[in-house]
């Protein structure tokens, strides 16, 4: 296993099949699915870890599983992905916490980690963060690693769609 984020208190490596049961105890939770306009179930859960394995073969990266260095549990998922934001494919962080693992700081920790190896191994000029205007955890992270409001536009699935971002 190759640990490709390290931080204080996690580690970040590529996710894989035997993911299922730890992603599925993440995504398939009301809460989290609240700002989701799909389900996730069992299918899509299988569908995301394998569209991240997709990824890291095309972009060299994806969503990455986020672990404690601890136990090496995982808790939740984050990392680099390229996104139609507005009409454009942009670089994106994203992050998903187990929710009694929430609140403790994580996902700040982790999307640090995941802007640094950005900044590090990619040359964009900016990175992105988005999701639904109501998603305050999510806009609150975003702001928590240097992002700044960047716009919001009108989106079927979103209603509106709030963008964050960091420019290097
Ligand atoms: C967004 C999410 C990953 C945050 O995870 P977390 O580990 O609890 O976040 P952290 O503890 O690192 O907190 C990061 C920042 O968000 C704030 N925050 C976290 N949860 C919050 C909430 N429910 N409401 C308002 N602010 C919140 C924290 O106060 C902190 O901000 P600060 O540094 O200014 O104090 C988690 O809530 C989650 O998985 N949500 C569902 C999935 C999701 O919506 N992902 C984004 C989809 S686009």
């Amino acid at each position: 296993m190759k640990v490709i984020v390290e931080t204080d208190r996690l580690f970040l490596r590529q996710m894989n099949e035997d993911d299922f049961d730890a992603l599925y105890l993440v995504l398939a939770d009301t809460e989290i699915m609240k700002h989701y306009p799909y389900i996730f179930d069992e299918k899509k859960v299988r569908e995301w870890i394998e569209r991240n394995m997709n990824r890291y073969n095309e972009t060299g990266f994806g969503m990455w599983a986020v672990c404690l260095k601890k136990t090496g549990e995982m808790i939740g998922d984050c990392g680099l992905t390229l996104q139609n934001i507005d009409g454009e494919i942009l670089p994106e962080i994203g992050y998903h916490i187990r929710r009694d693992c929430q609140h403790k700081g994580y996902a700040k920790e982790a999307a640090k980690g995941v802007m640094d190896w950005a900044l590090v191994n990619t040359d964009y000029p900016a990175l992105y963060s988005y999701c639904k205007y109501t998603n305050e955890a999510s806009i609150r992270t975003a702001e928590s690693i240097g992002m700044r409001f960047e716009r919001e536009y009108p989106d079927e699935a979103n209603g509106t769609t709030h963008v964050s971002v960091f420019y290097r």
